[in-house]
């Protein structure tokens, strides 16, 4: 499927590139950390806890990229499928890995839904992450870090994205699922 969406603007102020601390941050199981966005996935909304674990001040992150809190580690395919997911107007469930402002990682399960007007446009996009267990960052490690391997044998990022979104689509068919499928068996045992 064709990436339709607008190319997001450059970070303001040539920000550093963050290096990963390998240290881990949490939150309580009682929280959400929410953010909104435009149509760009330029942020527009964060509330109080995202900007508590992330690190960042309102300033820092309002009207910037959402992927200035990606993790290295992250796949270029698990954005594919978010952004193609949102792009036919569904919501997505995703275990993702975030980066805070001084290096530190945080997981979220985030579901992220788009927002439309009467017309029927995306106006925008809204995010609501919460706490996963341990188990279940167990069981989406692995196979991330099997995709962001695949994505670092090629040398460009369209190459990299379009190999690790079939690894994982070879993946999910082995396992006679759909991603929502797979999704759900983790998200179903997190809660049992
Ligand atoms: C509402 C919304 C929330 C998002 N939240 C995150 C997030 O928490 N972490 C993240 O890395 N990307 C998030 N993204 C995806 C980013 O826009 C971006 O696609 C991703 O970070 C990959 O960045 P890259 O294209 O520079 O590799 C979000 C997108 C939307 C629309």
């Amino acid at each position: 499927m064709l990436d339709t969406r607008p190319a997001p603007p450059a970070p303001r102020g040539g920000r550093a590139v963050l290096r990963p601390t390998g240290r881990e941050r949490s939150f309580s199981a009682d929280e959400l950390i929410v953010s909104k966005t435009d149509p760009r996935g330029i942020i527009t909304y964060a509330n109080d806890v995202f900007l508590r674990v992330s690190g960042y001040e309102p300033d820092e992150v309002l009207g910037q990229p959402h992927n200035m809190v990606r993790h290295p580690e992250m796949p270029r395919a698990v954005f594919k499928l978010l952004w193609d997911t949102l792009g036919a107007k569904q919501e997505i469930f995703a275990y993702i890995n975030n980066l805070a402002s001084n290096g530190d990682h945080y997981w979220v399960l985030a579901h992220v839904t788009p927002s439309q007007g009467p017309d029927g446009r995306v106006v925008g996009y809204h995010s609501s992450r919460r706490k996963p267990s341990a188990a279940a960052i167990r069981r989406v490690q692995p196979l991330y870090s099997q995709l962001v391997a695949e994505e670092r044998r090629h040398a460009n990022a369209r190459a990299a994205v379009d190999a690790s979104s079939r690894l994982l689509a070879d993946v999910l068919a082995e396992q006679q699922q759909s991603y929502e499928e797979f999704i759900w068996t983790i998200i179903n045992r997190e809660e049992s």
